[in-house]
This record gives structure tokens, C-alpha cells and sequence, in this order.
């Protein structure tokens, strides 16, 4: 898989912002925090609270933190609300918008504040740090088509040996493909190709160009940067995503089989077999090559060319 041009990168941010901006005013009604009222999602619920459990127990209490691709606000609003101080920034300024407006129904703006900005663009960020940690949720950087460039403006901004936890879509996922034997209906199971395709990007219900990834292709381009700590199935055995009206709809039996997740997540056979996988990568100190540098004849990005970012 080669790297893309800087115009095919500039054109897929502005389809990403374009779908993401029309997803985000529906956003929590289908993915938020489940309600009385049957809006949100359970299963969202549910890896949330587990996604967020792991953070608490990586970064440090009270530490700046980074949010890639904050949508709405709720993992970091849920964080700055336990002391945390932390900077979101998403693609889609109708997404920075929510968040914002929940920020200050919240009173919180001086604990989480939002920027409209790609991930890979992360050198045009204003505020510098640096952070104690960052985290990547629900596969925002299965769209992103810059993850060299991303590495490099997330290693720049984080303090020495600080965590990123990234949460990434996986390449094959081992409950669907069984449901789907199960069903007799293999032709269902979602093309999940590690080249650039146009398929379900992640909660949001949007469809947009996405690469899967496995674990060893996911850490690639972080390598100078970063070392892999840890990877685990995120869920293993519970409904994809995309699937959460399943989970919705027979919650108690999925409730029993959180047991099962919990004990084989992190199993080696398995961990690449979730929906998604959850990754830890310590930031190793100076980069281990400069090979990431920008050499001759290389592109740039600068704050007109990327223009609204
Ligand atoms: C699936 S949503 C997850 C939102 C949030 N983290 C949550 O848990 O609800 C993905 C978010 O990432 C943003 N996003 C997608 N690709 C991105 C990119 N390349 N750079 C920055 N944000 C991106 C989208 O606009 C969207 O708000």
C-alpha cells in the first residue's frame, strides 16, 4: 500500500469533512450515551466506559490530554469532567460545534476546548503541549489517509514516554464472519480490504473511504515514534459497530458473553480478531531515524494549502 499524493489526501479530508458534518447532527441520538427515551446506543455505551477505563489507568491524573477525532465530545467531556484537561480536535467542524455546545451546557470550557483539524495535520495545531497522553477512538484513523504525517505531529506534541491508545477496525472480525457462516449468509460479512474503499467508517453511520488494518500494519508508521505496548480485541465477542441494534436487542445475552471478552481479548490467537483492536504505543523520546522528515521534492503541508484546517 504506497502512500497517496498530497492532492488525493487534500481531496479525501474534504470528502471526510463534507460526511461527517452531515452525520453529526444525528450523532448522539443513534451513537450517544444510551437514554431512557431509547435514543443512543448500549453497545456504544458499553465500549465506551470500557475504552475509558483503560485511559484512566494509563494517564497520569490531572494530565493534558489530546482527543483525535472528538466527534461530540463524549469521551472527552467524560474525562474532563474527572480533572483531566483535554484538547479534542476533529475533521468536521459540525462535530466541533456539538462538542462545543455541550461543553458549555456543561460549564466545562475551561477543562475541553475543540479544533476543526485532520489528524494528519496535527503541525498546524496551535496549542503545542505537551500532552500527557492522546487517544484515537472508534477508528478515526481508519480514514485518516496521512498516518505517516500523523505519527510524526502526535510524537511532536506528546511528552517523552507519554501513551497513545488508538482504536482501530480490524482487518478480519471473527464474531461476524461466524455469524455470518452461522447465517448461511457469508456474502453479508463487510469488505474489510487494507486498501483505500468506500464502506462504513465507524460509528456515525457514514460511509467514506476507510482502510482496515492489522495490528503490524496499524504500528508501521509509528515505528520511529512510538513502541507497541500492548494490543487487545476491542470488542471480540460482541456485535461489530455497525451491528448495535443486535446488542440492543438481546443486551442480557451479550451481557453474559462480556465475560468471555474480557478473559480472550488480549489472548494471542485473538487480538486481531475484534471488531476492532485496541492498541497502546509509548512515545519513545528523539524519533529512531529521521526518515519521516520531509526530503526534497516532498510536498509541505501548509496552513493555505490545507485551507479551512
Ligand atoms: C466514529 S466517530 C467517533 C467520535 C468519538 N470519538 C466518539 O467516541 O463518539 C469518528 C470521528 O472522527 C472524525 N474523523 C474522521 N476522520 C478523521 C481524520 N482523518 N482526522 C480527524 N478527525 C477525523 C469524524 O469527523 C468523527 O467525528
Amino acid at each position: 500500500m504506497t502512500q497517496q499524493s498530497d492532492s488525493a489526501i487534500l481531496q479525501q479530508y474534504k470528502t471526510l469533512e463534507a460526511r461527517f458534518d452531515r452525520a453529526a447532527q444525528m450523532y448522539d441520538a443513534t451513537y450517544g450515551p444510551p437514554q431512557p427515551t431509547g435514543q443512543g446506543s448500549p453497545l456504544l455505551g458499553w465500549l465506551r466506559e470500557r475504552h475509558l477505563a483503560v485511559l484512566r489507568d494509563l494517564f497520569p491524573a490531572g494530565a493534558a490530554l489530546l482527543d483525535i477525532g472528538s466527534g461530540t465530545g463524549e469521551e472527552a467531556l467524560a474525562l474532563a469532567g474527572e480533572g483531566y484537561s483535554v484538547l479534542g480536535i476533529d475533521i468536521s467542524p459540525a462535530m466541533v460545534r456539538q462538542a462545543q455546545t455541550k461543553a458549555a451546557v456543561y460549564g466545562m470550557q475551561r477543562r475541553v476546548s475543540f479544533r476543526a483539524l485532520p489528524a494528519g495535520r496535527l503541525a498546524l495545531l496551535d496549542e503545542r503541549g505537551p500532552f500527557g497522553g492522546a487517544y484515537a477512538s472508534q477508528g478515526t484513523l481508519n480514514t485518516e489517509p496521512d498516518l505517516p504525517r500523523f505519527a510524526e505531529g502526535l510524537h511532536n506534541l506528546l511528552v517523552n514516554g507519554a501513551p497513545f491508545v488508538a482504536m482501530v477496525m480490524s482487518r478480519h472480525c471473527a464474531f461476524e464472519i461466524l455469524r455470518n457462516l452461522r447465517r448461511r449468509k457469508p456474502d453479508e460479512t463487510l469488505k474489510r480490504s487494507d486498501d483505500w474503499q468506500e464502506t462504513w467508517a465507524g460509528s456515525g453511520g457514514v460511509t467514506a473511504p476507510v482502510r482496515f488494518y492489522t495490528p503490524r500494519t496499524f504500528a508501521q508508521p509509528f515505528k520511529p515514534y512510538f513502541k507497541v505496548e500492548s494490543v487487545r480485541a476491542f470488542p471480540l465477542w460482541l456485535p461489530p459497530v455497525y451491528l448495535h441494534d443486535l446488542y440492543r436487542q438481546d443486551a442480557a445475552r451479550f451481557q453474559r458473553w462480556e465475560a468471555w471478552d474480557r478473559r480472550m481479548c488480549g489472548w494471542p490467537g485473538f487480538r486481531a480478531w475484534g471488531d476492532h483492536f485496541l492498541m497502546v504505543l509509548r512515545h519513545t523520546g528523539q524519533p529512531e531515524s529521521q526518515t519521516a522528515e520531509a526530503q526534497p521534492g516532498d510536498v509541505v503541508p501548509t496552513a493555505e494549502k490545507v485551507e479551512n484546517h
